[in-house]
């Protein structure tokens, strides 16, 4: 028997609400939560569920919402008029569409793909015509209320209009639900403003589709956490903290040693390999890769950037920043974007490297600056060499090439453009503004030859 069509499934993210709880010139659901918009964390949920359609319901901050997020329709609500009044918004730019809709609040960031899978199968075997994802709260205050008759779903009360036994019920609505889209679009309709806050509750909807006897169902998620709401910052702190856990739970079950899951904040699109100790206080933002068997911490802030196997950083922050297998970085430097330290390199105290290249084995250990330089193989960089890299009458940013097997002394200037020879030196204190030729020695201010370098002993 040839298998029933699979139905098409869309999305209606609401976030046009006015944040009032927030107290904020910045949309609410713009505000950071571990590295993105706590918006982006409920899209990001929705991304593998192959939408025929997303659409965004903006209207307070509509700008710079639509502004910040990619690859969705919005729908422009005029006047916050509530929740049933968003959800119709959305639905209307859902079109000719057929199937099920899933209906979200763009405040809930912490629920899982795997919980909108298990809520939408639960609603398809069972045909319903809506059903809601609800979780049971020990404090349930502010939450809308599940009100059932024998087992029966039967109505949301808000909080604002519950009577004070409905107060005592701990199952609430998570705000999440699955509607077939012709019952969900015939309810609407119906909402009236019958209510505290004279506004048009997407909530009502439940009622209205038990009366005409259709099919209403719960579905309780798994970790009550994840349909967590966000109306305040106090909310905000308690979810960022709840979402670290949740993060830092996964990484140690995967393998990686998190010496104090308290002070470690890493966000969930970082990912890091087993065998990797983490140290607090360390911070790992945006797309970090991590390998396996790395050292970091204590004291690292890193964004963004991709550290090999084996490699350790120490008290420093990176920016867009690349480390090679068993390379050292810290204690106390700073990478900014760019910075690209092959295998074996070392870059230590009080550095600080920007689009550069450190070679293999190469070694800039204490004090010095390197910008927009390419250093070779086993070079070693003295103590507070820099790269006079930028010249402030022509605003020129210029480069520096240091070749293999070179030696900067300590102290030399480097002024770019300038090119260092294979297993050239360097005297201390020597300002190179002329290029330096391979296995030369140059001394003084500026720097000029003094002799051929010696061959390693050894070399022949
Ligand atoms: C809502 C539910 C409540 C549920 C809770 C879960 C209603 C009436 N109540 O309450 O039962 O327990 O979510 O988190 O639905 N929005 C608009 N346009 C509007 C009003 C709101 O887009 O006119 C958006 C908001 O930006 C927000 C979402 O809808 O993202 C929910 O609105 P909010 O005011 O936060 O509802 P809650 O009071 O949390
Ligand atoms: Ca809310």
């Amino acid at each position: 028997m040839p298998k029933p069509p699979a139905r098409a499934l869309a999305a209606i993210v609401m976030a046009a609400g006015e944040s009032k709880r927030f107290k904020t010139k910045t949309p609410k659901v713009l505000h950071d939560l571990a590295g993105r918009p706590l918006i982006a964390h409920v899209l990001s949920a929705l991304k593998p569920l192959r939408l025929t359609k997303a659409v965004v319901v903006t209207g307070r901050g509509a700008n710079q919402v639509e502004a910040t997020i990619k690859d969705v329709t919005f729908a422009r609500q005029e006047k916050q008029l509530g929740t049933a009044d968003a959800a119709r918004t959305g639905d209307e730019a859902l079109g000719d569409f057929q199937g099920d809709v899933l209906v979200l609040p763009g405040d809930t960031p912490l629920v899982t793909t795997k919980t909108l899978r298990v809520l939408i199968a639960y609603h398809r075997n069972q045909k319903a015509a809506a059903t809601i994802l609800t979780a049971k709260l020990d404090y349930p205050t502010g939450y809308g209320r599940i009100v059932r008759t024998n087992n029966d779903v039967d109505k949301i009360v808000e909080q604002t209009d519950a009577t004070e036994q409905q107060r005592q019920i701990k199952e609430v609505n998570g705000g999440i639900y699955v509607f077939d889209r012709a019952a969900l679009r015939s309810a609407l309709t119906k909402v009236e403003r019958a209510n505290k806050q004279k506004e048009f509750y997407l909530t009502d909807v439940i009622a209205i589709l038990k009366e005409k006897g259709e099919k209403v169902l719960a579905k309780a998620a798994p970790d009550p956490i994840e349909i967590l709401g966000i109306n305040d910052r106090a909310q905000l702190a308690l979810v960022a903290k709840l979402l670290r856990q949740r993060t830092n739970a996964t990484l140690m079950r995967n393998g990686v040693t998190i010496v104090d899951p308290d002070f470690t904040y890493i966000d969930p699109t970082v990912k890091v390999g087993p065998d990797t100790v983490i140290h607090p206080p360390t911070f790992l933002h945006g797309a970090t890769r991590i390998g396996e068997g790395c050292e970091i911490g204590p004291g690292a802030r890193i964004t963004d950037s991709r550290i090999d196997d084996g490699a350790t950083v120490i008290f420093s922050v990176l920016d867009n920043a690349r480390v090679g297998a068993q390379a050292q970085v810290g204690p106390y430097a700073y990478l900014r974007p760019g910075a690209r330290l092959a295998k074996n390199a070392k870059v230590g105290t009080f550095v600080e490297v920007k689009a550069s290249e450190v070679g293999e084995g190469s070694k800039v250990p204490h004090l010095s600056y390197i910008g927009d330089t390419v250093i070779g193989r086993d070079v070693n960089v003295g103590a507070a060499t820099v790269t006079v890299n930028y010249d402030p009458e022509t605003k020129i940013k210029a480069k520096t090439v240091i070749h293999d097997g070179a030696k900067i002394g300590s102290d030399t200037m480097l002024i770019a453009p300038v090119k260092v020879g294979k297993r050239a030196v360097t005297g201390a204190g020597s300002v190179v503004t002329k290029d330096v030729p391979a296995e030369t020695v140059v001394v003084g201010n500026p720097a000029r030859p003094l002799r051929k370098r010696k061959k390693p002993k050894g070399d022949g």
